[in-house]
């Protein structure tokens, strides 16, 4: 057999080769047998598998203590594979409301398939056996959540989805595998956007799931058949994103930490929420399943009404206003006009979320230069009632 063309001498590229094939010569039928039976890993067509992204595929799984894990075109898709996989009509599956806002139209679609979906609040978790049923067949949980940060107990969630043999998914884009491992805990599958803090540098979109080398295979199947493969492009962006990901997560969390602390004794800011804050209601369990931070992301209300928050957010001149989180670059949105739009009014309210609620997911710039923006502008919002003390944050 002629040699590699990448490697006729031996010496290896330092990057994984963004390989863009769709498909792939076979070398003989009993390769290509062992391929499509699972037995070893190789290429045939691209919805079925690609090196690059199986190279990125193995690195996420690592870091999260998985024996696996599969990536998908977003995070949303990552979801409704979980869900697609494991889902049947007639099954009940439990919801938080503290929950990326797209699962609330992803609900709709499973009702209409004939799922059963109950919807709890974050502070319901500690009675969740109250809300289990015969068919419930998993319970999908985020932990710190999007938009306001609350912490479920990962290991005690376990210990009541297992009396009736439910999966426990644990989506951990929020923590990210630097501060939280949720298998570890007890999870069964757990769940990213890499869009966010795994790729870091907004140019990607992916979504990946880890779990056991059993849910890979059964996950795989359900990829391969909806073509939700991850492009190799990304994968390889994705595969940068991860060299320097530990030294993000690390600043992202400092800055993340001095932020809250600072906004805590700050007049013009009525409720931080920040597992890492000692007033928070997560504070306790956060520190027995977290390590190394809170992670990067937090939310607070400015001053009382929308106007407020928005007028925060247009002084600012070094934190962007966007969406997404987990980036190089601090970002600021408001959750209720944006990640919460297109819910109903009663829906986006239910869990917390206030009009003047703003999510902030710090970048890695110097720590001096996002409290200086976030000072002068609010120097600048004048509102016409100044709290006294931080509300401490009870959980819906
Ligand atoms: C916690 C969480 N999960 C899932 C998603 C969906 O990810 P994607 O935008 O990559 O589809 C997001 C998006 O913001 C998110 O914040």
């Amino acid at each position: 057999m002629s040699a590699d063309p990448l490697t006729p001498y031996g010496n290896k590229p330092m990057v994984t080769p963004i390989v863009n094939a769709v498909n792939y010569q076979y070398c003989s039928f009993d390769v290509l047998r062992q391929i499509t039976d699972g037995q070893i890993d190789g290429y045939t067509y691209h919805r079925d598998d690609n090196p690059t992204v199986r190279a990125v595929e193995k690195k996420i799984a690592a870091m999260e203590g998985a024996e696996d894990c599969i990536l998908c075109t977003s995070g949303m898709a990552a979801c409704i594979m979980v869900y697609l996989t494991y889902l049947s009509a007639g099954d009940h599956l439990i919801l938080f409301h503290d929950i990326y806002g797209a699962h609330y139209k992803l609900s709709l679609i499973l009702e209409r398939l004939g799922i059963d979906i109950t919807w709890i609040h974050v502070s319901q978790a500690p009675v969740i056996q109250n809300f289990i049923k015969p068919n419930t067949r998993m319970i999908f949980c985020e932990t710190p959540s999007n938009p306001l940060c609350k912490i479920i107990d990962i290991r005690a969630l376990k210990n009541e989805a297992k009396m009736v043999g439910a999966l426990l998914v644990v989506d951990n884009t929020f923590a990210t595998p630097y501060h939280q491992k949720p298998l570890s805990l007890g999870a069964d599958i757990v769940v990213h956007s890499a869009t966010k803090a795994l790729g870091g540098h907004n140019d990607l979109m992916a979504g990946a799931i880890a779990g056991s080398r059993t849910e890979y295979d059964r996950l795989w199947f359900t990829r391969q058949a909806m073509g939700t493969t991850l492009d190799a492009y990304s994968g390889s962006l994705l595969e940068r994103g991860l060299k320097t990901f530990d030294i993000r997560a690390e600043k992202m969390a400092s800055n993340a930490m001095a932020i809250a602390e600072y906004l805590s004794q700050h007049s013009k800011i009525s409720r931080v929420y920040y597992p890492g804050l000692m007033i928070d209601q997560g504070n306790s369990v956060a520190l027995r399943q977290m390590e190394n931070g809170f992670g990067g992301v937090l939310a607070f209300d400015v001053g009382n009404t929308q106007e407020d928050a928005k007028k925060f957010i247009s002084e600012l001149k070094s934190i962007f206003h966007a969406v997404s989180l987990g980036s190089t670059e601090s970002l600021v949105c408001i959750p209720y006009l944006t990640t919460l739009l297109y819910m109903p009014e009663e829906r986006r309210i239910v869990f917390g979320v206030r009009e003047n609620t703003v999510r902030l997911s710090a970048g890695i710039e110097k720590t001096d230069l996002l409290i200086n923006d976030i000072e002068q502008s609010l120097n600048k919002l004048m509102i016409t009632e100044e709290k006294k003390t931080l509300q401490p944050f009870e959980y819906a």
